[in-house]
């Protein structure tokens, strides 16, 4: 089992080229199955993540895989319609599948996803978004069974929570849908937007992306297409905050600094001095870091795939914080992890109040989900002594080459092989 090994204390300086957004690739991915054609993906990060949805999308029948950091995918014959448990389990974004069959084949059956590290992450508006869309639905053996036979058919469709996968998930059905689609409170996030935009360049019409009422009207195919996915703000987002914690002065390049604006800011109140140019970055670190409180929010708010990043950051900064978790309201596996590096975190309900420490200590720890795992990195850059984090499968999922693109910048860290079964 690998695990990273980090011995904390250098500072970062350079630049770290930042990857594309695993976020928009997978849903885009998975458009590719309204295509009878050969899409291209350009800027596609390496990923355990991807090359699940790739395990997907080649047992549905789709042709082609990675070229360096582009996709393939012909999905001129599509040979199954199911969505095994198996794949699934491993990644919730597998659902992406469930809109983009019942539109092209009107039938699909998809595994439910099951409850996830931090806790339970239902899939009821993918599931009525469809039924909306006049699809008939039941859940047979764990299993979502969707049919329209007579095809689907334009709807108004009123989210009482923003979704960004539900969201996603209509648009791409509703794309070959009959009529017009109107989805109500539908969820802002720039992988959102580039997956409109991907749709339209292969023919939709989608109009209102970026903003809480998108609508769709339906078209009766999509044509191949050449596309070029966004920059990921959540990896530059982790990138910055290993700057700030490690006391650094780093560029994040091939960035979207306006994806971020709620992070930028939050890191300028704990101190830091960042400059943005059109795809960059800059942050340098404040010293000493100010504590400022925290929570996450839909786009454009806060995210809640940087709370873990920001936790590990607070811990170190002067003061207290408060961070409140809006999204997922038990995200927290990390908090005592985090406490056996010598954080000082209360947690109630879904409430962790940080206290700032002078100084961290490295020692082994576990990582639990994508984000925890790059916390408890992030946490070792500046951590006396040696951090060990184990379970790195979970960083794989979505970051690329992390340890690389780190110790690039003058991190001292590597990936190691621990013996333990148990790691
Ligand atoms: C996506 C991101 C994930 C991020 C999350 C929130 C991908 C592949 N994953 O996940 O990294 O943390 O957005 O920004 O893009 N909900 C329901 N019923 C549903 C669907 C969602 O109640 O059917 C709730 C969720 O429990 C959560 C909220 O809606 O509280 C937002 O979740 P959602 O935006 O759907 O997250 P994902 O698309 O799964």
């Amino acid at each position: 089992m690998d695990a990273i090994e980090i011995v904390g204390g250098n500072q970062l300086q350079g630049e770290i080229e930042i990857s594309g957004a695993k976020n928009a690739a997978l849903p885009m991915m998975a458009a590719s199955l309204l295509i009878p054609g050969e899409t291209r993906i350009k800027n596609v990060p390496r990923l355990r993540d991807v090359e699940t949805m790739l395990e997907l999308l080649n047992l549905l029948g789709v042709e082609g895989g990675y070229d360096d950091h582009s996709l393939r995918l012909d999905a001129s014959r599509i040979a199954s319609t199911e969505a095994p448990y198996d794949l699934v389990r491993q990644m919730r974004a597998s659902i992406y599948v469930l809109g983009p069959l019942l539109a092209r084949l009107g039938h699909a059956r998809v595994s439910l996803p099951g409850g996830c590290a931090w806790g339970p992450r239902p899939v009821d508006l993918h599931i009525k978004g469809m039924e909306r869309l006049g699809a008939e639905i039941s859940l047979e053996h764990g299993y979502i069974v969707a049919a329209a036979p007579n095809g689907l058919r334009g709807a108004r469709i009123a989210f009482d929570i923003s979704s960004v996968g539900a969201t996603g998930n209509v648009m791409m059905a509703a794309a070959l849908a009959r009529g017009t689609t109107r989805v109500e409170n539908a969820a802002c996030e720039p992988d959102i937007v580039a997956l409109a935009d991907f749709l339209n360049a292969a023919g939709a019409r989608i109009t209102g992306h970026g903003t809480k009422l998108i609508e769709i009207e339906g078209v009766s195919s999509l044509r191949a297409i050449e596309f070029t996915n966004i920059p990921d703000r959540i990896e530059t987002g982790t990138f910055l905050v290993a700057g700030a914690i490690a006391g650094g002065d780093i560029v994040c390049t091939h960035a979207r600094p306006d994806h971020l604006t709620h992070v930028l800011s939050r890191l300028r109140d704990m101190g830091c001095d960042i400059s943005v140019e059109a795809d960059r970055i800059r942050l340098r670190a404040g010293s000493p870091l100010q504590s400022v409180d925290v929570t996450t929010e839909a786009y454009p708010g806060f995210p809640t795939d940087l709370q873990a990043q920001f936790m590990a950051l607070l811990a170190v900064a002067r003061g207290t914080a408060v961070i409140v978790e809006t999204i997922y309201s038990d995200r927290f596996t990390h908090v005592p992890e985090l406490e056996r590096l010598g954080a000082h975190i209360t947690l109630r309900g879904n409430v962790a109040t940080v206290r700032g420490v002078e100084s961290l200590q490295g020692t082994r720890v576990m990582s639990t989900d994508i984000r925890a795992s790059s916390a408890l990195i992030l946490a070792g850059l500046v951590a006396q002594g040696t951090t060990t984090v184990s379970r790195v499968y979970h960083i794989d999922r979505g970051y690329e080459a992390i340890e690389r693109k780190l110790s690039g910048v003058g991190a001292l860290i590597r990936r190691i092989r621990l013996d333990d079964p148990l790691a």
